[in-house]
């Protein structure tokens, strides 16, 4: 079968290349892709701007017109962006199973506000906070509450939505920021005001399949995935600015089997229980983004598919057939697929240009000698590079590329991984050295 994959990053590179290791599937169609998925076995790329479709045709219009054209099976649907604009639905009206929630649920990540909402209505442990639309009472709040304390734009916002504040001035600043002055295009207008918890953090993955009009209530259900846990800081000991991810590592092996217990009592069941409830039609993984503070696991956010980079470290694990979990999700028929796992651990460091998070050249050629690693175990996922003349790759985005490597041992794992980011090199190349070590956590 042709199946479809929408994105273009390396969480995108690592669906495609786990789609293609089906005996299923024959071809992984990759709208836009990237340079890694260009040179991957099975996978095409289709540019939508360049795709010969009717010209009034929108972006998301394009895609769904590829994936009927291209006679695709399913799609699987990467970023969050697609989602909060209905690309699940739009899919789904034309007869492709999609992988991932329809807009509706899709709120639960593009609307921080709405997804705090369904966490006090489901009774799901987060932190204590409060929405303000209007300035004023918001400044009124931080006044009455102190510092140090969190404050978040409701909107989609590229990662630049969050401010942890240190001082209550920090906090009345992107008050002004993001309401005020409007810096966020208008994902700032309501803002959440939200208690500053202390703890290690950790991501939590599951496939949710809820399909009221496929399948009934009792066949809806939801599947754990794996822990992993992202690297937000760009130097080593979880210094310096965030980036998009510097790394990631899975499965973990520092949380207790009280903080698991605590984790599925009072967020995963509440949640599950929540989107049923709430009549979605939620096909599709859930990332719970999870802060471990002493009084148990409080969920800071929801994002509506697998996130980048830990999916780069989680698909090498897994053992099952993902083009079968996928289609099954898509199908509604979660409840029929097995997911199973690989013994061992995975290690992914991220490679960035140089001056990343900052403005970084592009276009640096990348030479990847692959006789100096250990290619039967570690995969290279590329996220901002492009296929260019002669097999070649030239960085086009920040983060270049993961070396995801696998290993009986964590310690096995880090150390193939590190290898073969050595047999990596572009112009401006830098990368965190600590991924997987202890200390590597992004802790408040
Ligand atoms: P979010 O997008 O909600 O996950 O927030 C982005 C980052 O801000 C998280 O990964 C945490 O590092 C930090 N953060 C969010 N909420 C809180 C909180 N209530 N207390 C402390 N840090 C937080
Ligand atoms: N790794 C965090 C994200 O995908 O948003």
């Amino acid at each position: 079968m042709k199946v479809m994959v929408v994105g273009s990053g390396g969480r995108e590179h690592a669906i495609s290349w786990a789609l293609a290791k089906s005996p299923r599937v024959d071809t992984v169609v990759c709208v836009p892709g990237n340079g890694g998925t260009a040179y991957e076995t099975k996978c095409v790329n289709i540019d939508p701007a360049a795709y010969s479709c009717p010209p009034q045709l929108g972006e998301l219009e394009r895609y769904v017109y590829i994936a009927t054209q291209e006679g695709c099976a399913f799609a699987v649907i990467g970023p969050e962006a697609p989602l909060a604009a209905g690309l699940a639905d739009m899919l789904e009206d034309a007869g492709i199973p999609a992988v991932g929630p329809r807009k509706q649920a899709a709120q639960l990540e593009a609307s921080k506000d709405a997804a705090k909402q369904f966490m006090k209505k489901y009774g799901i442990a987060c932190a204590k906070s409060e929405s303000f639309r209007d300035p004023e009472q918001a400044h009124k709040y931080i006044d009455e509450q102190g510092a140090p304390i969190v404050i978040k734009a409701d909107g989609l916002a590229a990662g630049k939505g969050v401010v942890v504040a240190k001082t209550a001035e920090e906090a009345h600043a992107a008050i002004r920021d993001f309401m005020e002055k409007d810096t966020l295009g208008g994902a700032g207008a309501t803002v959440i005001i939200e208690e500053y918890l202390t703890g290690t953090e950790i991501s939590m993955f599951a496939a949710v399949c809820a399909a009221p009009k496929l399948t009934d209530a009792a066949r809806s259900c939801i599947t754990p995935l794996m822990y992993a846990r992202d690297h937000k800081r760009l130097h080593d000991g979880a210094q310096g600015p965030n980036t998009g991810g510097m790394g990631a590592v899975a499965p973990l092996t520092d949380i207790t089997a009280q903080q698991y217990d605590d984790f599925i009592q009072y967020i995963y069941m509440p949640t599950f229980a929540g989107i049923v409830a709430e009549g979605w039609d939620y096909r599709g993984f859930l990332f719970f983004g999870l802060m471990l503070t002493k009084d148990g696991p409080k969920l800071l956010e929801y994002n509506v598919r697998l996130g980048d980079p830990e999916t780069q470290a989680l698909l090498p694990l897994l053992d099952s057939d993902f083009a079968e979990l996928c289609e099954g999700l898509a199908g509604g028929k979660l409840g029929d697929c097995g997911v199973s796992w690989k013994q061992g651990f995975v290690c992914a460091p991220v490679a960035v240009s140089g001056g990343y998070p900052g403005s970084y050249e592009k276009g640096k050629r990348i030479s990847i000698d692959n006789s100096r690693y250990d290619a039967e175990h570690v995969k290279i996922f590329i996220a901002g590079a492009k296929a260019a003349d002669g097999g070649r790759l030239e960085t086009s985005g920040g983060r270049v590329l993961s070396a995801a490597a696998y290993g009986t041992t964590a310690q096995e794992a880090r150390s193939r991984a590190y290898e073969a980011l050595e047999a990596v090199s572009f112009d401006g190349m830098f990368y965190r050295r600590d991924i997987g070590l202890p200390g590597a956590a992004d802790s408040t």
